[in-house]
């Protein structure tokens, strides 16, 4: 593709328009933010357009039903978000999209979607990591930011990312600058609170269906596994298994399924609780922000916040309302990119395996 794109918008240059879109997974998103002068950056508008209901009949996401839905929503929620931002095309100064990691069929779409209208606007088109997008979340609302000679910093941080495709540990220096120190050597912990809950006969996504249960039940009432190797990978394939074997065992099952609930909920959280504070004190951080789909959850929130108290840490959690994907903090991640200097490339494809950092530690 040849089409004369506008160079990279200048940070200096007052306002900052950028619109992003997100379908690495069964979320289509589009987001319109504006970043002026040294002011917090402003989400002028952010859509999604979930597909669970689609997806609930399978138990998960069926790729292609996820793909052919994006691009059967895609152009209204960019057309909707325009109108909402009281916006045209070519008052965006980048058209940005999700490169990976994701499901390629469901990232070539958004990718594709803005690269176009980059090319047809003669704006900027740049791409970002989704799991950047979560890292970065929390700084979105311009908490704990300041502001350098190159734009937006974020000040050096321990990341806990916890999403349904990933469980992360990552030591932020910077934007941009990460180092994984640890991640799920089996099943992510979203993808361990939705299988567990499927086999508990409860509606997909299970994270929140978990959660409401478990309000209700008791935490010790059933002990499994925390399952602990000594570096600061995570493991919750065991604790799924041990939930399968207590399973028959227990005799009336509708009036436990509370402390069910209850105990893998506690299980999962002394684990992500203990390895984010360990892994904090181990690399000198002061700072642990938690981001990702099942940040969502209240009892994971708290007791990391506990935790971060009693260590004298700072805790940075990402608002609800960006944890489950969206758009919002791709355009954000997208924005400290350009501010950077960064550029992007028509010819750049999709990464459905793209990884966080070049060089990656753990793996
Ligand atoms: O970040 P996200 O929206 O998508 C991925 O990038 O994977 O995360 C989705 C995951 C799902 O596994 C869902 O069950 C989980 O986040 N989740 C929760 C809660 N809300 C969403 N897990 C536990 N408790 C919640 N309240
Ligand atoms: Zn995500």
């Amino acid at each position: 593709m040849s089409a004369a794109l506008q160079p990279a918008p200048e940070p200096e240059s007052g306002a900052l328009t950028i619109l992003a879109i997100e379908t690495s997974c069964d979320e289509s998103a589009v987001a319109i933010l504006r970043q002026s002068g040294t002011e917090p950056a402003e989400i002028l508008c952010s859509l999604v357009s979930s597909q669970i209901q689609l997806h609930r009949s399978y138990g998960g996401v069926v790729p292609e039903v996820a793909s052919r839905n994006h691009s059967l929503i895609l152009r209204t929620l960019v057309e909707n978000a325009l109108d909402h931002a009281a916006l045209q095309a070519r008052d965006v100064d980048a058209f940005v999209a999700t490169r990976g990691p994701g499901l390629s069929s469901s990232l070539l779409v958004g990718h594709t979607m803005a690269k176009a209208l980059a090319a047809a606007s003669g704006r900027h088109f740049l791409s970002v990591n989704h799991m950047e997008g979560h890292l970065l979340s929390p700084f979105l609302s311009g908490q704990a930011t300041s502001w350098g000679s190159s734009g937006i910093k974020i000040p050096p941080h321990l990341a806990l990312i916890v999403s349904g495709g990933h469980t992360m540990l990552v030591h932020a220096r910077k934007a941009g600058d990460y180092h994984i120190l640890g991640r799920t050597v089996d099943d992510a912990a979203g993808e361990a609170f939705d299988k567990v809950a499927r086999m508990l006969g409860l509606p997909y996504p299970g994270g929140p269906e978990i959660e409401k249960q478990a309000r209700a039940g008791d935490p010790e009432a059933f002990q499994f596994p925390r399952s602990m190797p000594g570096d600061l990978n995570f493991s919750f394939s065991g604790l799924k298994t041990a939930v399968r074997y207590t399973l028959p065992k227990v005799s009336n099952l509708t009036t436990r399924l509370p402390d069910i609930c209850a105990s893998f909920q506690k299980a999962v959280t002394d684990v992500l609780v203990s390895k984010s504070l360990r892994a904090a004190k181990e690399h000198g951080c002061n700072t642990i922000t938690l981001s990702g789909g099942v940040s969502c959850n209240e009892f994971i929130r708290s007791a990391l916040r506990d935790g971060c108290l009693s260590d004298g840490l700072r805790f940075l959690p990402c608002p609800s309302r960006l944890s489950t994907d969206n758009a919002a903090m791709i355009a954000f991640a997208a924005l400290l990119k350009l501010q950077s200097g960064a550029n992007g490339s028509l010819s750049e494809d999709i990464d459905p395996n793209l990884s966080l950092c070049r060089q990656d530690s753990t793996s």
